[in-house]
């Protein structure tokens, strides 16, 4: 285990159960739809990737990147967006892939954001959700695994943009951050 790693809280094993789960769940409800999944970079790219391999439909991807945490550990609460997806996405249908939902500020803009650019629907799935310190209320039609109130990383998600190769999930020590 890597020496700034407390404790692992969840296993290769298990996030290949959660991503199996999330992809059967996706396929059996977008059947026969044109649509597009949207991974917000970068916290997302080991989950997408995971998931897109576990699904049997096709469908189109692309990315957005925002920003709100600016190298700390809580959101600013302001989003910006960095990067934008590069198609017109008039009367399409979207699901969001996220690594992790905390405040809610990330997926409540974009939701809105892409709803505003013309998409016809914009659902989302987060592989976790940290409920504890949500400001505001996003429905999440699909999520992988509720955790408590403590930072994460690894599998894609980063600590000032470390630690996102490792292959499993863990507890940050809080004397690394603070
Ligand atoms: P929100 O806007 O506060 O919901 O936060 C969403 C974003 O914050 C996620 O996309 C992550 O990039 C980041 N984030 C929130 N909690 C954690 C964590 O525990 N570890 C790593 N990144 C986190
Ligand atoms: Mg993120």
């Amino acid at each position: 285990m890597h020496k700034d790693i407390g404790e692992i809280l969840v296993s290769e094993e298990e996030l290949q159960e959660i991503v199996k789960r999330l992809a059967s769940e996706i396929d059996r409800d977008y059947q026969g739809k044109d649509w597009l999944m949207v991974g917000v970079l970068k916290g997302s790219v080991l989950f997408m990737a995971d998931l897109m391999k576990a699904m049997k439909n096709d469908f189109k991807i692309d990315f957005v990147v925002v920003s709100s945490y600016a190298d700390g550990t809580e959101s600013t609460g302001r989003v910006n967006v960095i990067k934008d997806i590069s198609q017109s996405i008039t009367g399409k249908d979207l699901l969001i892939v996220e690594d992790i939902i905390d405040s809610g500020n990330t997926l409540s803009f974009l939701e809105k954001y892409f709803m505003a650019k013309g998409a016809n629907s914009v659902k989302m799935v987060t592989l976790f959700d940290k409920p504890d310190r949500r400001e505001k209320d996003v429905p999440v039609e699909y999520v992988g695994k509720v955790i408590p109130d403590a930072f994460i990383v690894g599998y894609g998600l980063d600590y000032a943009e470390k630690y996102r190769t490792l292959p499993y999930v863990g507890i940050l020590k809080p004397e690394v951050y603070s």
